[in-house]
């Protein structure tokens, strides 16, 4: 039978004036959270703040079908057979909140045999849609630094991005983002073990250099990595934004000191 407010404040008085009688003389202070149950209560998925990367943060990811598995099926090499079990882990990976609103996975693309790396920043639109890296507008001017500018075969390089997933309206990566896609860009350099990378813009540019500094101020000079060199320059997208004579010859210069390092074309000699 439910007490009524009354018995409720006689029966609270009469314990607490038992607990004096015993010598107690401060209450603490009441709990904000319930008091236990006896079951314990059924976990809740975590709230999706920012800071939780892991796959126990109970994202729903979207998983479908790899292009880069497709694509690494078709190298009959050592690399692209160590690469496959990354890919997959890559397509199922549920480490922060982009597998929930990418339509794939952007794994990497290009030949894993090669002896330079092109590191972008993260699927845009395009990517996200075709599960490639680089197959827009920007793609379109990459192409072009690769095989104008430094007279490679763009097939001949391999081609990844610092997050696989695209953030939603291709907004900038945040921290965690990159934390919790970092271990895969890290196994794709360990594996396919690139003579040089070339970091467009400015996240690949600081994650491959260790240094939290404009794009302007890491562009234009070799750094090393683990005995590999590694180049800064300017993304594409920002190229295309910026079309001016001087920008366009920074990044002209810049990729011709990769070129410097790895020597003329081609740069795979089956
Ligand atoms: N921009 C990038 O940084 N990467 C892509 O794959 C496409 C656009």
């Amino acid at each position: 039978m439910a007490m009524s407010k009354s018995q409720l404040a006689r029966q609270l008085r009469g314990h607490v004036e038992l607990l004096a009688a015993g010598g107690v003389r401060e209450l603490p202070v009441a709990a904000k959270s319930p008091p236990p149950c006896k079951t314990p209560p059924k976990r809740q998925p975590p709230a999706r703040t920012k800071a939780q990367t892991t796959p126990a943060a109970g994202f729903k990811p979207v998983i479908v079908p790899s292009q880069a598995m497709a694509e690494l099926k078709d190298f009959h090499s050592g690399v692209a057979r160590a690469l496959e079990p990354l890919a997959e882990q890559v397509r199922v990976c549920a480490n922060c909140r982009l597998c929930e609103t990418r339509t794939q996975t952007v794994f990497g693309a290009g030949d894993p045999r090669s002896p330079l790396m092109i590191v972008g920043e993260a699927p845009g639109g395009d990517e996200d849609a075709k599960g490639l890296p680089f197959v827009g507008r920007a793609g379109k001017l990459l192409t072009d630094i690769i095989e104008k500018g430094m007279k490679y075969s763009r097939d001949h390089v391999y081609i990844a991005n610092v997050l696989k997933c695209r953030p939603p309206n291709n907004r900038n990566p945040e921290p965690e983002e990159i934390e919790a896609c970092r271990g895969y860009l890290q196994q794709q350099i360990d594996l396919i073990n690139p003579k040089v990378i070339l970091a467009v813009g400015l996240f690949p540019a600081q994650w491959l250099t260790g240094q939290k500094l404009p794009i302007g101020k890491l562009r234009g000079q070799v750094f090393e990595l683990n005995g590999r060199k590694v180049i800064a320059t300017y993304h594409p997208a920002y190229v295309l934004r910026n079309y001016t004579v001087e920008t366009r010859k920074k990044v002209h210069e810049d990729v011709l000191l990769a070129v410097g390092i790895l020597g003329p074309g081609p740069l795979i000699k089956d």
